[in-house]
């Protein structure tokens, strides 16, 4: 497995982490697919992609049960990331949904807490309040973002007396890379981590078919590599870029871990670049 600072952090995160949205359910709880769930994730961790993504939203917080489930046990470190939704940015809300995540979690702690998505009807400045609030209690340990843009991402981080925004979670993907020009680069400037989501183009990028996914297949059949193994390289080509796939087929989550142990090369990378411009 290869590593990454969180942000500007002395703190080292796996590039290929786990994805859980649909595990434990999609906008409300599905335990029918929970044992399927707990072995895909259980054998992510068995391959050192120690970082696992989840949401109060996902399984209107099943999914985080299911992510308790996993950790039971565990004696190795694992970083867990979860995220508040908008509908809890008042003040006592977020410390409300914190202290019920952890509850659902098993967790005393979480490693990263992200705002799920913007929401222009709180005042950031009082989400951001609460947040610090939560680092200072001991109940999170580093405050992050998801779908903001660069105004967002500035403007949230001004609203903070102490601490720092150390991530932003935001599609990227070969087939969706409309953070390139802004977001990805003012990570990368002001050392914040751009947690890749749906970089597998939420399925898409399996199931593609035109000319650009022929240059795709021809790279990958020269290196020995699946098509949504380059894919998932060219995202994490970056270097500010973790990426979390979600995958419940145990096939899946073994492919994508092998992706962290290569590279590819910078001629693949260009002609991908172009071949899905
Ligand atoms: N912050 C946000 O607003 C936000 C929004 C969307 C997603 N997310 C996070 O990002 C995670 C990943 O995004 P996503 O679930 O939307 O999409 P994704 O990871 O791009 O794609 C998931 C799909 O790809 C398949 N897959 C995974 N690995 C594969 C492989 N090696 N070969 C072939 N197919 C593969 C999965 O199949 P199987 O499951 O059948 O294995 C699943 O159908 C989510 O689970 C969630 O944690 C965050």
């Amino acid at each position: 497995m290869q590593f990454r600072h969180l942000g500007r952090t002395h703190e080292s995160i796996p590039v290929v982490g786990l994805g859980t949205w649909g595990i434990g359910g999609e906008m409300g709880p599905d335990s029918s697919q929970d044992r399927a769930g707990i072995e895909a994730l259980g054998l992510g961790l068995d391959l050192e992609m120690k970082f696992i993504d989840t949401a109060e939203m996902y399984g209107a917080g099943h999914t985080e049960e299911v992510v308790a489930r996993v950790l039971e046990g565990r004696r190795d470190r694992v970083f867990v990331a979860s995220k508040v939704s908008p509908r809890h940015f008042a003040y006592d809300d977020v410390l409300a949904a914190a202290k019920r995540s952890l509850k659902r979690l098993g967790l005393k702690q979480m490693d990263l807490y992200q705002l799920h998505w913007p929401n222009p009807r709180i005042p950031i400045s009082e989400t951001m309040k609460a947040m610090e609030k939560l680092v200072g209690d001991g109940l999170i340990r580093h405050i992050g973002v998801s779908n903001f843009s660069v105004e967002q991402m500035k403007e949230a981080q001004h609203s903070l007396s102490r601490e720092k925004i150390v991530s932003n979670q935001v599609e990227f993907s070969l087939i969706y890379r409309s953070v390139e020009a802004g977001i990805l680069q003012y990570c990368q400037k002001a050392g914040l981590t751009m947690i890749a989501y749906s970089p597998l183009g939420q399925g898409k990028i399996p199931r593609g078919k035109g000319s650009s996914f022929k240059v795709l297949d021809e790279i990958a059949g020269n290196l020995g590599k699946s098509r949504n193994q380059v894919a998932l390289s060219w995202v994490l080509q970056h270097d500010s870029v973790v990426a979390i796939p979600k995958a419940v087929a145990t096939d899946h989550v073994k492919e994508n871990a092998e992706v962290a142990e290569w590279k590819l090369d910078r001629e693949d990378y260009q002609r991908l670049a172009k071949a899905f411009s």
